[in-house]
């Protein structure tokens, strides 16, 4: 149950926020606005926590690499149902996939048999993380997978160019959320979509330390921060919410016919234009 001083905590957390980006978007847009010292406040950091408060939220410690062997775990396939998490993520031949925050690969190696026309970049800010990839690709022979060295503001993907991100248990230790999020507004293509999968903060029985968690208001707040329009929030698995959000805009799939027929297509914010299908 919420109660009326943790709805306020929100309310005011809203409301100092979204006056904040209004000021840094005036002052040279999202840019401007991620990199305003004031969009984060700091506190004495919790355990395992960096003091970096988000939206109301602290920011969680990054995990190092030398916890790669815990992300590969054994029981983790009964504890957070990846192939599930995969399957339902709507994915065909060819999407184009960003694994953000991809660690050894968890889930890039699951998307990536499902997107054989397509391509999975696996974006991570740690070299070690990437080097486990690599070794991985090779070892198996996959090509359509593409490590990317992101940067705590940038994940470096080009924009309009991905139709599906994923974030697992990740999100809560992005040192920059807004900048990062901003960026994947950039790099989605309209109607491209955000799977968010983050521990139920709202169950205190779900056993991970409360700032590996996140309940749905607050990324739901958070993601409609930079302009991303919730979905759903899909809760089939054990201990994780499936939260779903997408850049507003026509869906990536209404230009196949088009491209077929040979049409030179451009898009602006979200609208096909073109020349009619007689042209
Ligand atoms: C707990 S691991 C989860 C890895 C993977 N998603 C999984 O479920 O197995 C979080 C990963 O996010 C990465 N990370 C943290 N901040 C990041 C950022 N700003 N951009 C990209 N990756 C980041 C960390 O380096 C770490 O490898």
């Amino acid at each position: 149950m919420i109660t009326v001083g943790a709805r306020l905590k929100v309310t005011f957390s809203v409301v100092v926020f979204s006056v904040l980006v209004v000021v840094a978007h005036a002052n040279g847009g999202p840019r401007a606005a991620s990199s305003a010292a004031s969009l984060y406040t700091t506190q004495a950091p919790s355990r395992g926590g960096t003091g970096k408060v988000y939206m109301g939220r602290e920011i969680s410690a990054v995990m190092g690499h030398r916890g790669a062997a815990w992300l590969e775990r054994s029981s983790r396939v009964l504890e957070e149902w990846p192939d599930k998490v995969v399957a339902r993520m709507g994915l065909e031949p060819e999407h184009v996939v960003a694994d953000l925050g991809a660690g050894t690969g968890y889930f890039t190696f699951r998307i990536s048999p499902r997107v054989p026309r397509g391509r999975v970049y696996a974006v991570d800010i740690q070299q070690e993380m990437l080097a486990i990839i690599r070794e991985r690709m090779t070892r198996r022979g996959i090509n359509n997978v593409t490590p990317v060295l992101g940067t705590s503001t940038d994940p470096k993907l080009a924009p309009n160019s991905i139709d599906v991100v994923l974030l697992v248990d990740a999100y809560h230790e992005f040192s920059h959320p807004y900048a990062i999020m901003t960026a994947v507004m950039k790099a989605l293509k309209p109607g491209g979509r955000v799977f968010l999968v983050e521990y139920r903060a709202e169950d205190p029985t779900v056993p991970i330390k409360r700032l590996h968690k996140m309940s749905v208001a607050q990324a739901r707040m958070e993601m409609e921060a930079v302009g991303l329009r919730w979905l759903e929030t899909l809760d089939f698995l054990p201990t994780q919410h499936f939260m779903v959000f997408e850049k507003p805009g026509n869906p990536p799939t209404t230009r196949e016919p088009r491209r077929q027929l040979g049409a030179r297509i451009t898009y602006a914010e979200g609208f096909l234009c073109g020349p009619p299908l007689s042209a």
